[in-house]
């Protein structure tokens, strides 16, 4: 690692938006970050957010935050990118793509042009999953080092879900979303378990009589949660900062931790060529390896419909 006291350096590019300066904040905490360096378009926003995280490093362990160019990230261990225009209240994710893409293209090649050979990218911005495939066409980097936020952060909202409905702690919690991280994800109720008891069975002990309407109601819920926040305060940053900083954290400790992350799928489930959410093992390498699940036919058919959005929408792109 190439920040002081063998300590990992993060870029994060957008670093002075909503997303990024929360993911900075969040991160100084971790012990994993010896330095973090903003890079923005916004150049004063981005000073002003690297002096407020700064002073606060007295209360941290040993952490600088300052700001930097495209050239900062080439010594980066993990690149976090989180520029870009976000969701207005309303507007689906897919709807960003295009004004995204066209920053994708300018903001990559500068990223990448003296990037370090082990270094991650992990995209943040929506729509994450075909932000992610443009950032791989681009850069031309091993797919496995290019990574999407994914259904991270989807995944700990089912378990957040799963764990208040039945006061559970949420460690006990096992529940994936995978496929795109927005409108057509797919919630993998047939594998959800809680302590390892399969979630019909555990319905049936706690007394459940509706489980359809459960699933349902749960399954609405952690769809429409970004909406839900974006209509009451105009943005999410919070939420998907913590899942960010899990994953970098799982990366810079080589964790090879099971993560939904968005990666490449190459034949999974019948699937070629998007990058969409799966379970990944993830380390210091990025993704190791992608798992399969004993989906039921309609998660499979779900799941065939969520690469398929994915796919037009990489298709209207010029790649
Ligand atoms: C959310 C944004 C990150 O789901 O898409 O909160």
């Amino acid at each position: 690692m190439s920040a002081a006291r063998g300590k990992g350096t993060v870029a994060i590019v957008g670093g002075a938006g909503a997303v990024g300066s929360s993911t900075a904040f969040a991160l100084m905490d971790s012990g994993l970050v010896g330095e973090i360096v903003l890079v923005d378009i916004d150049d004063e926003r981005a000073e002003g957010e690297a002096m407020d995280l700064d002073h606060g490093a007295y209360f941290t362990s040993s952490v600088r935050v300052r700001t930097g160019d495209y050239e900062d990230c080439w010594d980066a261990d993990v690149v976090v990118v989180t520029a870009g225009a976000s969701q207005n209240p309303g507007e689906t994710r897919l709807e960003l793509m295009e004004r995204n893409a066209e920053i994708f293209a300018e903001i990559v090649p500068e990223i990448t042009a003296g990037l370090n050979d082990d270094a991650v990218i992990l995209v943040v911005t929506n729509p994450v999953d075909v932000l992610a495939y443009v950032t791989w066409a681009v850069s031309d980097l091993p797919a496995e080092r290019v990574i999407g936020s994914g259904t991270v952060l989807d995944t700990s909202r089912f378990r957040h879900a799963l764990s208040r409905e039945f006061d559970l702690d949420p460690a006990n919690v096992h529940a994936y979303v995978i496929g795109e991280h927005g409108d057509s994800e797919v919630l993998v109720w047939s594998s959800a378990n809680l302590g390892g008891v399969p979630f019909e069975r555990y319905c049936a002990h706690r007394g459940v009589e509706d489980v359809d309407a459960l699933k349902s109601r749960i399954g609405d819920d952690v769809r429409n949660a970004a909406y839900e926040i974006i209509e009451r305060k105009g943005r999410t940053n919070y939420g998907v900062a913590r899942s960010v900083t899990a994953t970098v954290e799982r990366i810079l400790g080589d964790d090879d931790s099971i993560l939904t992350v968005s990666t490449l799928v190459d034949g999974q489930h019948g699937i070629e060529d998007a990058y969409l959410s799966l379970p990944c093992t993830v380390n210091r390498g990025g993704v190791r390896d992608v798992l399969e699940f004993d989906l039921s036919e309609a998660e499979q058919t779900d799941l065939e419909e969520s690469a398929a959005v994915i796919r037009e929408s990489l298709d209207r792109l010029d790649l």
